[in-house]
Protein backbone atom coordinates (compact mmCIF):
# COMPACT_ATOMS: atom_id res chain seq x y z
CA UNK A 1 0.00 0.00 0.00
CA UNK A 2 3.11 2.84 0.35
CA UNK A 3 4.38 2.18 -2.90
CA UNK A 4 1.30 5.16 -3.80
CA UNK A 5 1.67 7.05 -0.72
CA UNK A 6 5.34 8.13 -1.99
CA UNK A 7 5.24 11.57 -3.41
CA UNK A 8 2.86 14.26 -3.12
CA UNK A 9 2.51 13.57 -6.59
CA UNK A 10 1.82 9.83 -6.28
CA UNK A 11 -0.81 11.16 -3.47
CA UNK A 12 -2.30 13.65 -5.62
CA UNK A 13 -2.60 10.74 -8.50
CA UNK A 14 -4.77 8.65 -6.50
CA UNK A 15 -6.61 11.10 -3.95
CA UNK A 16 -10.08 10.19 -4.27
CA UNK A 17 -11.28 13.48 -2.67
CA UNK A 18 -11.38 16.93 -3.84
CA UNK A 19 -12.25 20.13 -1.21
CA UNK A 20 -12.74 23.23 -2.82
CA UNK A 21 -14.45 26.40 -1.55
CA UNK A 22 -17.03 25.83 -4.92
CA UNK A 23 -18.48 23.23 -1.97
CA UNK A 24 -18.62 25.96 1.00
CA UNK A 25 -21.42 28.19 2.36
CA UNK A 26 -20.43 30.46 4.62
CA UNK A 27 -23.40 31.06 8.07
CA UNK A 28 -23.38 34.35 8.65
CA UNK A 29 -25.32 36.61 11.55
CA UNK A 30 -27.33 39.54 10.53
CA UNK A 31 -28.58 42.43 12.98
CA UNK A 32 -31.50 44.04 12.01
CA UNK A 33 -30.51 47.25 13.51
CA UNK A 34 -26.79 47.94 14.05
CA UNK A 35 -25.76 50.82 16.07
CA UNK A 36 -22.48 49.82 17.10
CA UNK A 37 -21.45 48.24 14.01
CA UNK A 38 -19.95 44.54 14.06
CA UNK A 39 -20.74 42.84 17.28
CA UNK A 40 -18.18 39.98 18.37
CA UNK A 41 -19.23 36.24 19.12
CA UNK A 42 -17.25 35.32 22.20
CA UNK A 43 -17.11 31.51 21.98
CA UNK A 44 -16.80 31.77 18.18
CA UNK A 45 -13.22 33.94 17.32
CA UNK A 46 -13.77 35.39 13.54
CA UNK A 47 -17.18 35.74 13.29
CA UNK A 48 -19.12 38.61 14.37
CA UNK A 49 -22.85 39.63 14.06
CA UNK A 50 -22.91 42.03 11.00
CA UNK A 51 -25.25 44.91 9.53
CA UNK A 52 -26.32 45.01 6.44
CA UNK A 53 -23.95 46.93 4.67
CA UNK A 54 -21.14 45.10 6.94
CA UNK A 55 -22.62 41.49 5.79
CA UNK A 56 -22.44 42.83 1.79
CA UNK A 57 -18.84 43.71 2.37
CA UNK A 58 -18.68 39.89 4.20
CA UNK A 59 -20.40 38.14 1.32
CA UNK A 60 -18.29 39.99 -1.14
CA UNK A 61 -14.93 38.60 0.55
CA UNK A 62 -16.29 35.33 0.47
CA UNK A 63 -17.18 35.94 -3.17
CA UNK A 64 -13.74 36.87 -3.84
CA UNK A 65 -12.37 33.76 -2.03
CA UNK A 66 -14.74 31.45 -4.40
CA UNK A 67 -16.70 30.40 -1.42
CA UNK A 68 -20.24 29.42 -3.03
CA UNK A 69 -22.76 30.58 -0.74
CA UNK A 70 -23.92 32.52 2.35
CA UNK A 71 -26.51 31.34 4.78
CA UNK A 72 -27.93 34.31 6.23
CA UNK A 73 -29.16 33.99 9.95
CA UNK A 74 -31.72 37.11 11.51
CA UNK A 75 -30.59 39.16 14.71
CA UNK A 76 -33.97 40.76 15.19
CA UNK A 77 -34.65 44.32 16.81
CA UNK A 78 -37.71 43.04 18.57
CA UNK A 79 -39.07 39.37 19.08
CA UNK A 80 -42.74 38.15 20.24
CA UNK A 81 -44.55 35.23 20.73
CA UNK A 82 -45.28 34.34 17.18
CA UNK A 83 -41.62 35.43 15.70
CA UNK A 84 -43.29 37.73 13.39
CA UNK A 85 -39.91 39.62 12.64
CA UNK A 86 -39.47 36.47 10.63
CA UNK A 87 -41.45 37.42 7.69
CA UNK A 88 -40.98 40.75 8.08
CA UNK A 89 -40.03 41.91 4.52
CA UNK A 90 -37.63 44.81 5.86
CA UNK A 91 -36.29 41.87 8.54
CA UNK A 92 -32.44 40.98 8.72
CA UNK A 93 -32.92 38.46 6.25
CA UNK A 94 -34.49 39.76 4.03
CA UNK A 95 -33.18 43.07 3.75
CA UNK A 96 -29.67 41.50 3.83
CA UNK A 97 -30.56 38.79 0.81
CA UNK A 98 -31.63 41.85 -1.44
CA UNK A 99 -28.18 43.65 -0.80
CA UNK A 100 -26.25 41.15 -1.55
CA UNK A 101 -28.04 39.66 -4.39
CA UNK A 102 -27.59 42.60 -5.49
CA UNK A 103 -23.96 43.71 -4.77
CA UNK A 104 -22.91 40.16 -5.71
CA UNK A 105 -25.11 38.79 -7.96
CA UNK A 106 -23.34 35.48 -8.71
CA UNK A 107 -22.67 34.80 -4.95
CA UNK A 108 -25.79 32.29 -3.43
CA UNK A 109 -27.69 33.07 -1.07
CA UNK A 110 -28.98 30.39 1.42
CA UNK A 111 -31.72 31.94 4.44
CA UNK A 112 -32.34 30.14 7.73
CA UNK A 113 -36.01 29.37 7.82
CA UNK A 114 -36.96 29.13 11.65
CA UNK A 115 -38.70 31.17 14.19
CA UNK A 116 -36.40 30.74 17.26
CA UNK A 117 -34.28 33.50 16.83
CA UNK A 118 -37.48 35.79 16.52
CA UNK A 119 -39.49 34.39 19.22
CA UNK A 120 -39.53 35.62 23.02
CA UNK A 121 -39.40 32.38 24.07
CA UNK A 122 -36.73 30.93 21.68
CA UNK A 123 -38.54 28.11 20.37
CA UNK A 124 -39.26 26.91 16.73
CA UNK A 125 -42.67 26.64 16.47
CA UNK A 126 -46.21 28.31 18.05
CA UNK A 127 -46.03 27.40 21.92
CA UNK A 128 -49.53 26.22 23.36
CA UNK A 129 -50.50 26.95 27.01
CA UNK A 130 -48.70 23.96 28.35
CA UNK A 131 -45.90 25.03 26.74
CA UNK A 132 -45.73 22.22 24.06
CA UNK A 133 -44.99 23.21 20.91
CA UNK A 134 -47.96 23.34 18.03
CA UNK A 135 -46.73 21.61 14.92
CA UNK A 136 -49.47 22.20 12.40
CA UNK A 137 -49.91 26.20 13.48
CA UNK A 138 -46.07 26.73 13.04
CA UNK A 139 -46.31 25.53 9.12
CA UNK A 140 -47.93 28.39 7.55
CA UNK A 141 -45.77 30.62 9.62
CA UNK A 142 -42.56 28.84 8.04
CA UNK A 143 -44.28 29.22 4.85
CA UNK A 144 -44.79 32.33 5.10
CA UNK A 145 -41.26 33.10 6.30
CA UNK A 146 -40.15 31.36 3.32
CA UNK A 147 -41.92 32.99 0.81
CA UNK A 148 -40.49 36.19 1.81
CA UNK A 149 -37.41 35.36 2.29
CA UNK A 150 -37.35 34.10 -1.71
CA UNK A 151 -39.57 37.54 -2.43
CA UNK A 152 -36.46 39.34 -1.30
CA UNK A 153 -33.99 37.42 -3.31
CA UNK A 154 -32.81 34.29 -1.58
CA UNK A 155 -31.42 31.21 -3.99
CA UNK A 156 -32.11 28.97 -1.39
CA UNK A 157 -34.53 28.57 1.62
CA UNK A 158 -33.32 25.87 4.34
CA UNK A 159 -36.06 24.87 7.17
CA UNK A 160 -34.59 24.11 10.09
CA UNK A 161 -37.54 24.11 12.90
CA UNK A 162 -37.88 20.09 12.48
CA UNK A 163 -41.86 20.65 12.57
CA UNK A 164 -43.37 17.52 10.34
CA UNK A 165 -44.90 18.62 7.20
CA UNK A 166 -42.98 21.22 6.74
CA UNK A 167 -41.07 20.73 3.90
CA UNK A 168 -44.15 19.76 1.98
CA UNK A 169 -46.45 23.37 3.69
CA UNK A 170 -43.03 25.51 2.39
CA UNK A 171 -42.79 23.71 -1.12
CA UNK A 172 -46.86 24.32 -1.95
CA UNK A 173 -46.56 27.90 -0.71
CA UNK A 174 -43.61 29.26 -2.51
CA UNK A 175 -45.14 27.23 -5.84
CA UNK A 176 -48.64 29.11 -5.23
CA UNK A 177 -46.32 32.52 -4.54
CA UNK A 178 -44.13 32.08 -7.90
CA UNK A 179 -41.19 31.01 -6.56
CA UNK A 180 -42.04 27.04 -7.86
CA UNK A 181 -38.22 27.72 -8.92
CA UNK A 182 -36.89 28.38 -5.75
CA UNK A 183 -35.21 24.81 -4.23
CA UNK A 184 -35.52 24.03 -0.55
CA UNK A 185 -32.32 22.99 1.33
CA UNK A 186 -34.02 20.16 4.12
CA UNK A 187 -32.71 20.96 7.62
CA UNK A 188 -33.96 16.84 7.65
CA UNK A 189 -31.95 15.16 10.25
CA UNK A 190 -31.18 18.01 12.82
CA UNK A 191 -30.23 16.49 16.39
CA UNK A 192 -31.00 18.02 19.38
CA UNK A 193 -27.25 18.69 19.76
CA UNK A 194 -24.98 20.19 22.10
CA UNK A 195 -22.96 21.78 19.70
CA UNK A 196 -25.46 24.25 18.83
CA UNK A 197 -24.19 25.98 22.40
CA UNK A 198 -22.34 29.23 20.73
CA UNK A 199 -25.03 29.58 17.97
CA UNK A 200 -27.59 30.32 20.59
CA UNK A 201 -25.38 32.92 22.06
CA UNK A 202 -24.82 34.66 18.44
CA UNK A 203 -27.77 34.50 17.32
CA UNK A 204 -29.81 34.78 20.77
CA UNK A 205 -32.06 31.52 20.49
CA UNK A 206 -32.07 29.58 23.74
CA UNK A 207 -35.20 28.07 24.64
CA UNK A 208 -36.64 30.41 27.77
CA UNK A 209 -37.66 27.14 28.92
CA UNK A 210 -37.49 23.42 28.06
CA UNK A 211 -36.00 22.12 25.41
CA UNK A 212 -35.70 21.58 21.28
CA UNK A 213 -35.89 17.18 22.09
CA UNK A 214 -39.66 17.29 20.74
CA UNK A 215 -38.92 18.32 17.93
CA UNK A 216 -35.03 17.92 17.18
CA UNK A 217 -33.26 14.28 16.86
CA UNK A 218 -31.81 11.97 19.33
CA UNK A 219 -28.66 11.60 18.80
CA UNK A 220 -28.99 8.05 19.15
CA UNK A 221 -31.25 6.73 15.97
CA UNK A 222 -29.79 6.81 12.40
CA UNK A 223 -32.86 4.89 10.81
CA UNK A 224 -34.85 7.83 11.94
CA UNK A 225 -32.59 10.28 10.49
CA UNK A 226 -32.78 8.37 6.87
CA UNK A 227 -36.54 7.76 7.39
CA UNK A 228 -36.72 12.05 7.85
CA UNK A 229 -34.38 12.69 4.35
CA UNK A 230 -37.13 10.32 2.89
CA UNK A 231 -40.19 11.81 3.90
CA UNK A 232 -39.04 15.05 3.18
CA UNK A 233 -37.99 13.93 -0.62
CA UNK A 234 -41.23 12.61 -0.47
CA UNK A 235 -42.42 16.43 0.09
CA UNK A 236 -40.29 18.14 -2.15
CA UNK A 237 -36.96 18.84 -0.55
CA UNK A 238 -34.13 19.55 -3.47
CA UNK A 239 -31.15 18.84 -1.00
CA UNK A 240 -30.92 17.50 2.38
CA UNK A 241 -29.16 18.40 5.40
CA UNK A 242 -26.85 16.55 8.06
CA UNK A 243 -26.29 18.46 11.44
CA UNK A 244 -24.59 18.58 13.02
CA UNK A 245 -21.44 17.41 10.56
CA UNK A 246 -18.34 15.77 12.78
CA UNK A 247 -20.21 13.53 15.02
CA UNK A 248 -22.25 12.62 12.46
CA UNK A 249 -20.38 11.55 9.26
CA UNK A 250 -22.50 7.90 9.47
CA UNK A 251 -25.45 9.73 8.28
CA UNK A 252 -24.29 11.86 5.74
CA UNK A 253 -23.40 8.67 4.28
CA UNK A 254 -26.58 6.97 4.82
CA UNK A 255 -28.95 9.60 3.28
CA UNK A 256 -26.94 10.32 0.68
CA UNK A 257 -27.30 6.66 0.00
CA UNK A 258 -30.93 6.61 0.56
CA UNK A 259 -31.85 9.50 -1.04
CA UNK A 260 -29.63 10.11 -3.98
CA UNK A 261 -29.99 14.05 -3.32
CA UNK A 262 -27.66 16.07 -2.93
CA UNK A 263 -26.38 16.06 0.91
CA UNK A 264 -25.05 19.19 2.43
CA UNK A 265 -23.16 19.20 6.10
CA UNK A 266 -23.61 21.52 8.78
CA UNK A 267 -19.95 21.89 10.30
CA UNK A 268 -22.03 23.59 13.37
CA UNK A 269 -20.75 26.18 15.94
CA UNK A 270 -20.07 24.40 19.00
CA UNK A 271 -17.33 22.57 15.92
CA UNK A 272 -15.94 25.74 14.90
CA UNK A 273 -15.55 26.65 18.54
CA UNK A 274 -13.92 23.46 19.33
CA UNK A 275 -11.07 24.08 17.38
CA UNK A 276 -10.82 28.09 17.79
CA UNK A 277 -10.21 27.13 21.19
CA UNK A 278 -7.56 24.15 21.06
CA UNK A 279 -5.45 25.92 18.34
CA UNK A 280 -5.86 29.15 20.53
CA UNK A 281 -4.65 27.61 23.08
CA UNK A 282 -1.68 25.87 20.85
CA UNK A 283 -2.91 22.24 21.25
CA UNK A 284 -4.09 22.02 17.88
CA UNK A 285 -2.82 22.81 14.36
CA UNK A 286 -5.84 25.30 13.54
CA UNK A 287 -5.04 24.96 9.58
CA UNK A 288 -4.47 21.51 9.49
CA UNK A 289 -7.05 20.29 11.54
CA UNK A 290 -9.78 22.22 9.75
CA UNK A 291 -8.95 21.03 6.27
CA UNK A 292 -9.21 17.36 7.68
CA UNK A 293 -12.47 17.91 8.85
CA UNK A 294 -13.40 19.83 5.88
CA UNK A 295 -12.50 16.95 4.15
CA UNK A 296 -13.49 13.68 6.14
CA UNK A 297 -16.89 15.60 5.59
CA UNK A 298 -16.89 15.38 1.75
CA UNK A 299 -15.08 11.96 2.02
CA UNK A 300 -18.72 10.90 4.15
CA UNK A 301 -20.54 11.72 1.30
CA UNK A 302 -21.33 15.98 1.67
CA UNK A 303 -21.52 17.54 -1.63
CA UNK A 304 -22.26 20.75 0.33
CA UNK A 305 -20.16 21.74 3.41
CA UNK A 306 -21.61 24.95 5.83
CA UNK A 307 -18.79 26.07 7.97
CA UNK A 308 -17.59 28.83 9.88
CA UNK A 309 -14.36 28.71 8.32
CA UNK A 310 -15.30 28.66 4.75
CA UNK A 311 -13.51 31.79 4.32
CA UNK A 312 -9.74 30.58 5.92
CA UNK A 313 -10.39 27.47 4.51
CA UNK A 314 -10.31 28.58 0.94
CA UNK A 315 -7.27 31.00 1.43
CA UNK A 316 -5.45 27.67 2.93
CA UNK A 317 -6.99 25.87 -0.15
CA UNK A 318 -5.67 28.41 -2.41
CA UNK A 319 -2.01 28.74 -0.94
CA UNK A 320 -1.85 25.26 -1.21
CA UNK A 321 -1.92 25.18 -5.15
C1 LIG B 1 -32.27 27.42 14.26
C2 LIG B 1 -30.93 26.92 14.01
C3 LIG B 1 -29.95 26.49 14.93
C4 LIG B 1 -28.79 26.24 14.18
C5 LIG B 1 -29.10 26.48 12.86
N1 LIG B 1 -30.42 26.88 12.77
C6 LIG B 1 -29.97 26.41 16.39
C7 LIG B 1 -30.86 25.45 17.07
O1 LIG B 1 -31.54 24.63 16.47
O2 LIG B 1 -30.89 25.57 18.29
C8 LIG B 1 -27.46 25.82 14.73
C9 LIG B 1 -26.28 26.21 13.90
C10 LIG B 1 -24.97 26.15 14.59
O3 LIG B 1 -24.85 25.69 15.75
O4 LIG B 1 -23.98 26.58 13.97
N2 LIG B 1 -33.23 26.50 14.59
Amino acid sequence: MRRLRATAGLRGLVRETDLGPAHMVLPMFVLETAPGGPEPIASMPGIERLGISEAVAEARTAAALGVAGVMLFGVPAEKDEHGSSAWDPEGAVQLAAGAIKEAVPDLLVATDVCLCEYTTHGHCGVVREDGSVDNDATLELLARTAVSHARAGADIVAPSDMMDGRVGAIREELDSEGFADTPILAYSAKFASAFYGPFREAAGSTPAFGDRRSYQMDPANGREAVREAILDVEEGADMIMVKPALAYGDLISAVKQATGLPVAAYNVSGEYAMVKAAASAGHLDERATVLEILMSLRRAGADTIITYHAKDAARWLAEQT
